[in-house]
């Protein structure tokens, strides 16, 4: 873990105007700075960056947070790779706060060392391609007459490793690296009296990370030399794991987002030859069986995952057990077959632009339909076939753990497969069954329960609770240490001190307050926790919450006199700064107690409906009148300070 003074040097040094001038065009405007959304399409500006809190937000997504966040939400990080970006492009040394055994030490040094060297080699290698005589004139000349251009190799950081039986060996070791770190990292073999070069005569092609880390290496040969393997790759390390990883996506990131949709290869000239042409989306499984993991690197940034396949129909029949994975980790899998005798990279280099786009979306085709195709023209009429292939489909549709998916899918294979949806369902059900047994017999541990998000913008305008939650959080979070005085209910004359904070948790502490967004609710949870210890969590706890949603809600609430309150919208005025302070405090709070008493009365007032004895009625008429006594109690007091 990141140490919390390291968290703390991070927000103290780096300016949220800055990082984010890195990536969207600044214009100051009044004590802020606008731009146009990166997030969205937006013409005119709507994003705003605030230097004097530290605080951005988008009004056209809804967006907001802190430099981390704004980080988090740009490159899709996670909040400890937001942080030791910050820190690199900050130049602050990063601590780790909890006690590691040596053995870890050892291990987070020797990782330390392997991105060091990795990194060393790549910045070699791709000095030799553009410095070097032999690198010119063969490596240079090798791309250039597969069609790559110079805007291609610098965006993937290709290389060439010469062919001296040593040259990089002989450099890395005259700066200082040592045989064994060298030969540990895999970019050295032979003894150590004879040292020699992994890669020579090769181009080299760079494997980066989700971050743009420099991982390890794919070598490929210049010619078509059938003796020798056409590529050699790094070997596994202890940062070069080739399950985990996935050709491309670094450079492929911000066209994924864009595009809501991923496409999948197999090769690296595939990857270049293509974002080339212009469909940057891409990303390799290098040749490998795809993993999970590298699915769920794709899923960090869509839903939507096609598989593009050359007509060979080896690759196509191997496809089945990878598109059974993916819709497992539910993503929507869709295929596209090129055309004969064309793979990804020859596809590509033919068709430019707006014609390779069009040729992906006009034949992607969704995997039932994929799948029924491929099998069927095997079956033929032959029903035993026909059945196994039906089966095949149920078999994939059973993966998908979405149940309304699972549904549509059924639907759409009765209509393919020009069968009942009963029988469809049937069968589905069976298959269920069965893979439930199944993973009882096994114990399979439990599958993580993906992230539930919500959409606040949606329910905020139905739902008259999440209207006054919205308020209260606002309360606590801009003024929740303001000292307010409040009237005795009993005695308006006589006052008692309190803090906004206080006030609203104190009030609603007895009422079973169960806010209805979950984020909601795990920020009123977290100011209760606070206040326990006699700390007040307002805007600037919040914002640079490792939690995204936490920190995009307090950030919104900070910006909040850019956008019309919502309680403006529905023609309700409310005072903005700190007057009344203490007043409106009171007025959101007794709403809010108000609106929950009116939600218990209607219903009670439902029971009473129902088939009940006359005890059980009399008790509910009871609770009834009761509750509409203390609904005017409350409007008695709401009319008074108002
Ligand atoms: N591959 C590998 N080792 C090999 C052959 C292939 O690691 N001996 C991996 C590489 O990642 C390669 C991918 O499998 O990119 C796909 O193989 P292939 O289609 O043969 O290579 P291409 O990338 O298309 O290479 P080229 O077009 O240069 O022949
Ligand atoms: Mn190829």
């Amino acid at each position: 873990m990141i140490s919390k003074e390291t968290i703390d040097q991070i927000f103290q040094t780096a300016r949220v105007e800055e990082v984010i001038g890195d990536f969207v065009q600044l214009k100051k405007s009044g004590s802020n700075y606008k731009g146009l959304s990166p997030f969205t399409q937006e013409k005119s500006p709507s994003f705003m960056v605030s230097p004097a809190k530290q605080i951005w937000k988008d009004f056209s997504s809804g967006k907001g947070g802190s430099v981390v966040s704004f980080i988090m939400e740009h490159e899709q990080f996670t909040y400890p790779e937001a942080l030791r970006w910050l820190a690199k492009r900050y130049n602050i040394e990063i601590e780790e706060d909890f006690e590691r055994t040596d053995e870890q030490i050892a291990e987070a040094k020797v990782r330390e060392n392997q991105y060091t060297i990795t990194e060393f080699a790549n910045k070699w290698f791709q000095q030799q391609l553009l410095d070097s005589e032999e690198g010119r004139t063969i490596g240079y000349a090798y791309f250039k007459e597969r069609g790559l251009n110079k805007k291609s190799i610098e965006t993937f950081n290709l290389g060439y490793s010469p062919k001296q039986w040593d040259a990089f060996t002989a450099h890395a070791l005259e700066k200082g690296y040592s045989y064994e770190a060298l030969n540990e990292v895999g970019l050295t073999v032979g003894s150590k009296d004879k040292p020699v070069d992994r890669f020579r005569e090769r181009v080299m092609f760079p494997i980066q990370s989700f971050s743009g880390r420099t991982l390890g290496f794919g070598a490929r040969i210049l010619g078509n030399n059938k003796k020798t393997a056409k590529y050699l790759n790094s070997p596994e390390n202890q940062i070069y794991h080739k399950s985990k990883i996935l050709y491309g996506i670094f450079q492929a990131k911000q066209a994924i987002l864009k595009e809501d949709e991923c496409y999948l290869v197999e090769g690296y000239t595939d990857v270049i030859s293509m974002h080339q042409s212009g469909v940057e989306n891409v990303v390799a499984s290098s040749g490998t069986a795809l993993t999970a993991e590298q699915i769920r690197l794709v899923k960090r940034l869509t839903d939507n995952l096609t598989l593009v396949f050359d007509s060979d129909p080896a690759g196509i029949r191997a496809s089945f057990r990878g598109i059974d994975l993916i819709l497992e980790q539910e993503l929507n899998v869709r295929v596209v077959v090129l055309p004969k005798g064309e793979d990804p990279d020859s596809f590509a280099r033919k068709h430019k632009d707006s014609e390779l786009k069009d040729y992906f979306k006009e034949n992607s085709t969704d995997f039932i339909r994929f799948k029924v195709g491929v099998l069927k023209e095997d079956a033929g009429t032959d029903p035993v076939k026909n059945s196994e292939m039906i089966q095949s489909v149920i078999n994939s549709i059973a993966l998908i753990p979405n149940l309304i998916q699972r549904e549509l899918y059924i639907r759409e294979a009765s209509s393919i497969l020009n069968m009942r949806e009963e029988l469809l369902f049937n069968q589905l059900a069976i298959k269920l069954s069965e893979q439930e047994k199944d993973s009882k017999r096994k114990k399979l541990l439990p599958k993580e329960s993906p992230l539930q998000v919500s959409t606040p913008e949606k329910e905020s305008a139905v739902n008259p609770f999440v209207v006054l939650e919205d308020e209260l959080l606002k309360l606590m979070i801009r003024y929740g240490n303001e000292e307010i005085m409040i009237p005795y209910p009993e005695d308006q004359t006589k006052f008692y001190k309190s803090t906004v904070s206080e006030e609203i948790i104190w009030q609603l502490e007895n009422d079973e307050v169960h806010f209805t967004i979950p984020h909601y609710q795990d920020m009123f949870l977290e100011i209760k926790r606070g206040l326990e210890n006699k700390e007040y969590r307002m805007g600037e706890f919040f914002v640079r919450h490792e939690n995204k949603e936490l920190s995009q809600l307090a950030s919104g609430f900070i910006f909040e006199k850019y956008k019309l309150s919502s309680w403006e919208k529905q023609g309700i005025i409310v005072p903005t700064g700190k007057d009344n302070l203490g007043k409106r405090t009171l007025e959101v709070i007794y709403n809010y107690k108000r609106l929950l008493l009116d939600s218990i009365i209607k219903n009670t007032s439902k029971q009473l409906k129902e088939d009940i004895t006359e005890k059980e009625r009399q008790k509910l008429i009871k609770k009834v009148m009761r509750l509409t006594a203390l609904k005017q109690y409350l409007d008695g007091l709401l009319n008074r300070s108002v």
